[in-house]
Formats: structure tokens, C-alpha cells, sequence
């Protein structure tokens, strides 16, 4: 039969997956879906803070380099993921009572140390991620707390210094539909491009519930971005339920990711569909979701769902 990734080609996107790094290394059946189907892979946890950088200044991107070793033997590219976020930090920097001077300077050090690792091998960088609230006001974390607003820039700034061909994106959730968190990103996005910061891509991750409707406005959120002359991309489809599930959720479950997928096929520069994970039998759902789970597009066994039937129909 054909795969995912033959029929992106022919749609002109890449489809991507995130990837779990024990498995790609433990589990021959997982590698080898990963090299079938897609074309794109992202690390689901290897190339964040608390792993990269677990004491001040040293560096472990064993792991990291590993996936992008794989990617680069079967053809596919690297998403980043991520370089500044308010999770998975290492304590050091956690429990650290840095000055602002010294937390700019620690952030510059790491994602200048990064992106420099990695130039030339990785395609689309999520350089900030989830840094809005719902409400579209800046998330109070750490980095606004002691940096001010300004982080953001920076980070861009930063992080095209280190590697200029890499595509730089922020990326967050519930941003699928127009709202206020997607209107405060747009005019984030819009307000930095006019004062020349590199930002060159909106990620949309797509962690959608079947309890909640898909929003059907999905393409015309993306065609405003599309407008400002940045890429687009879904960066981390799921799509949970609550178990035990019926007929009428995975139902909802294939209509959910085919609205993901069409929201991209419809925008111009929508370079990318990524899900977040592929398989039941690795997803970060039932551990974050209490009762929620079956997010994914093959089952336990490695064997295609409905939502992989609906996607590629669509691609
Ligand atoms: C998740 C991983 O899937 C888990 O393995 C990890 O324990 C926590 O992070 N949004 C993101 C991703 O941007 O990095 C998160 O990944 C899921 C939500």
C-alpha cells in the first residue's frame, strides 16, 4: 500500500511525527513506521532544555544527534523543538536566584549553543513555545517575571545569529480557531516582522479533545498568518477521548485530525503536518489527562485507525 509520506510528497507538505528516543532506539517496529510514513520527524523530548543542558554550560545532545542521524539516513527533516519554554528546565535553572542580566545572558548562551550544535541539520526551529495564556495575555513564567516582554525578540534574534537558514517559529496551543490567544499571537507575530525580529513560522500544535469541536475556522486563523509572510505548520496533532471510547468518538477523532489536515492544505504556506507521536502506545495523554487516552493514528499494535484511513484521503 502506499504511505503518508508518499502522498504529502504529491500534496506538496511534509507530514511529520514527533518521536520517542527510547523507542526509536528499543523497538524495531516503531523505527522502521517512522522511516515509512513520514517525512519530517520532531524529538518529543530530547532536544529540550532539561535534557541538553543539564548542569550550567554543559551539553548532552547525544540523544538529539541520534534522531537527527536517523533523519538524515531516511530522508526526512528536523523540526527543533524547543529552545525556550517554561517547562522541562533543569532545576539548575529553576531553583537558580539569577539576576535579570545573568538569566538573559544564561538564555543567550543556551540557544546560541544549540542552534550552533545543530547548523544546517535542522529545517524549522520552535524557538518560543507556549509563551500566551487563553486570555492572549503573555504567560508569567520566569522569563517574563525577571526579562520583560522583550525575551521573545530576543530569542529570535539569538537564535538566527546561530544558525541564519533555519526557519524560526513560535508555537502554541489552542490557537487552532480565531480567538483571543490566536489574535494576540497574530499581532505578536505581526509587530515583530515590522521591526524586523526573524520570526518566520507559527506552529500550530493541534492537542484537540473530542469533547470539544473542532474549530471549523481553523483555515481562516491560518490565512492571517499566511498574509504577514510567515509559514505555517500543525506541530503536534492528537486528538484524546475518554475511555472507554464509542463509535461516536472515533468518529469525532478522524474528523478532528481531517480538519487539522485540511486547515493546512488550504494555506499556501503551510509546510507541515506533525502529529505527536503516532502510536497508542506511546503518548504523553494518559499520563497529563486523567481518564483520556487512544490519541493517536495507529493503534497499540502498530496497526493504522480510521484516522490514518481519513488523513490519507485527504492528503
Ligand atoms: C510533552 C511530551 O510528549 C512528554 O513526553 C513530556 O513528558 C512532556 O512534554 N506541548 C509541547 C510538547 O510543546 O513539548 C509537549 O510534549 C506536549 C505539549
Amino acid at each position: 500500500g502506499t504511505t503518508l509520506r508518499a502522498l504529502a510528497r504529491k500534496a506538496g507538505i511534509r507530514v511529520g511525527t514527533a518521536v520517542n528516543s527510547d523507542a526509536l532506539a528499543g523497538e524495531a517496529p516503531y523505527a522502521q513506521k517512522v522511516a515509512d510514513e513520514f517525512s519530517s520527524v520532531t524529538p518529543e523530548n530530547v532536544m529540550k532544555w532539561d535534557t541538553v543542558e543539564p548542569a550550567r554550560g554543559t551539553y548532552d545532545f547525544t540523544q538529539a544527534d541520534q534522531l537527527v542521524a536517523f533523519a538524515k539516513a531516511h530522508g526526512q527533516l528536523v523540526r527543533g523543538h524547543n529552545l525556550l519554554w517554561h517547562n522541562q528546565l533543569p532545576s539548575w535553572l529553576t531553583s537558580g536566584d539569577f539576576s535579570a542580566a545573568e538569566l538573559r545572558d544564561i538564555l543567550h548562551q543556551h540557544i546560541t549553543a544549540e542552534v550552533a550544535h545543530f547548523k544546517g541539520e535542522i529545517w524549522q526551529w520552535d524557538v518560543v513555545n507556549e509563551a500566551f495564556n487563553d486570555d492572549g495575555t503573555l504567560r508569567d513564567d520566569l522569563w517574563l517575571d525577571k526579562l520583560g516582554p522583550g525575551y521573545v525578540a530576543d530569542a529570535f534574534r539569538w537564535a538566527h545569529a546561530a544558525d541564519p537558514k533555519a526557519v524560526l517559529f513560535i508555537n502554541d496551543y489552542n490557537i487552532e480557531g480565531v480567538n483571543a490567544k490566536s489574535t494576540a499571537l497574530y499581532d505578536l507575530v505581526k509587530g515583530l516582522r515590522a521591526e524586523g525580529v526573524p520570526v518566520q513560522g507559527v506552529g500550530i500544535q493541534g492537542h484537540l479533545d473530542v469533547k470539544y469541536p473542532a474549530p471549523h475556522d481553523i483555515a481562516d486563523n491560518m490565512a492571517r498568518f499566511d498574509a504577514l509572510g510567515v509559514q505555517t505548520a500543525i506541530t503536534e496533532a492528537d486528538v484524546r477521548m475518554t475511555l472507554p471510547a464509542d463509535a461516536t468518538d472515533v468518529e469525532a477523532q478522524d474528523e478532528a485530525y481531517q480538519t487539522l489536515l485540511q486547515g493546512c492544505l488550504l494555506t499556501r504556506h503551510c509546510t507541515d503536518f506533525t502529529v505527536w507521536g503516532f502510536t497508542d502506545k506511546y503518548s504523553w495523554v494518559p499520563g497529563v489527562f486523567t481518564g483520556e487516552g487512544q490519541a493517536n493514528i495507529f493503534d497499540e499494535n502498530y496497526r493504522p485507525k480510521s484516522a490514518y484511513t481519513a488523513l490519507g484521503q485527504d492528503l
